[in-house]
């Protein structure tokens, strides 16, 4: 016996009966002027960000730590004694002689020495990291001096301040509890 309650299917032949109308022919294959308008304004903003991008590295004055070298905690602690100890630190402060290389030490929380620098006068000075990863980086000389510091390397930053004053230097590398608090100092004066 056949099974005669299907439903018949629907076949839609006319497409004016069908409930979507039809779009016209071609109409993936033009844009409307407006459409053109966003392309050329995604176009434009393109070459500009990438022309940005790529002259930046021309014009702007970048100042990495192009020196660097293996040292140990240990190590360099101990070039940092001595670096205090030959320009007779006073409360942790050091008057480096112009010239003359600097070293500072990056630890949990705070960065050592405090450094007095004169004006003009181009220093080496190199940083290091006692304990964990910490960031260096010297608000205020319109530079944005930026670096990473890691235990096991010392960095030798060329630093020629051009303008007098304190500069304070942050970590910018969480390091733990008291991250937030862990500044140091440069003194330049005239
Ligand atoms: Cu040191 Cu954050």
């Amino acid at each position: 016996m056949a099974v005669t309650d299907a439903p018949e299917p629907v076949v839609q032949d006319d497409p004016a009966e069908s409930a979507i109308a039809p779009v016209p022919g071609r109409w993936a294959k033009r844009l409307p002027k407006d459409e053109y308008v966003f392309l050329w304004l995604a176009i434009g903003a393109t070459v500009v960000m990438t022309a940005f991008t790529v002259g930046w590295i021309f014009v702007s004055d970048h100042n990495v730590p192009t020196r660097t070298k293996a040292t140990t905690p240990k190590e360099f602690g101990e070039q940092v004694a001595a670096f205090m100890a030959a320009n007779d630190a006073q409360d942790g402060v050091v008057e480096v002689p112009p010239g003359e290389d600097a070293y500072m030490m990056a630890e949990r929380y705070r960065f050592y020495p405090q450094l007095v620098l004169e004006r003009g006068e181009t220093y080496t000075i190199w940083v290091s990291a006692r304990d964990v990863l910490h960031g260096f980086s010297i608000i205020g000389d319109g530079r944005h001096l930026n670096f990473t510091v890691a235990p096991g390397h010392a960095y030798g930053l060329r630093f020629t301040p051009d303008k007098a004053g304190d500069y304070t230097i942050v970590c910018n590398e969480y390091c733990g509890r008291a991250h937030h608090a862990m500044t140091g100092r440069i003194t330049v004066k005239e």
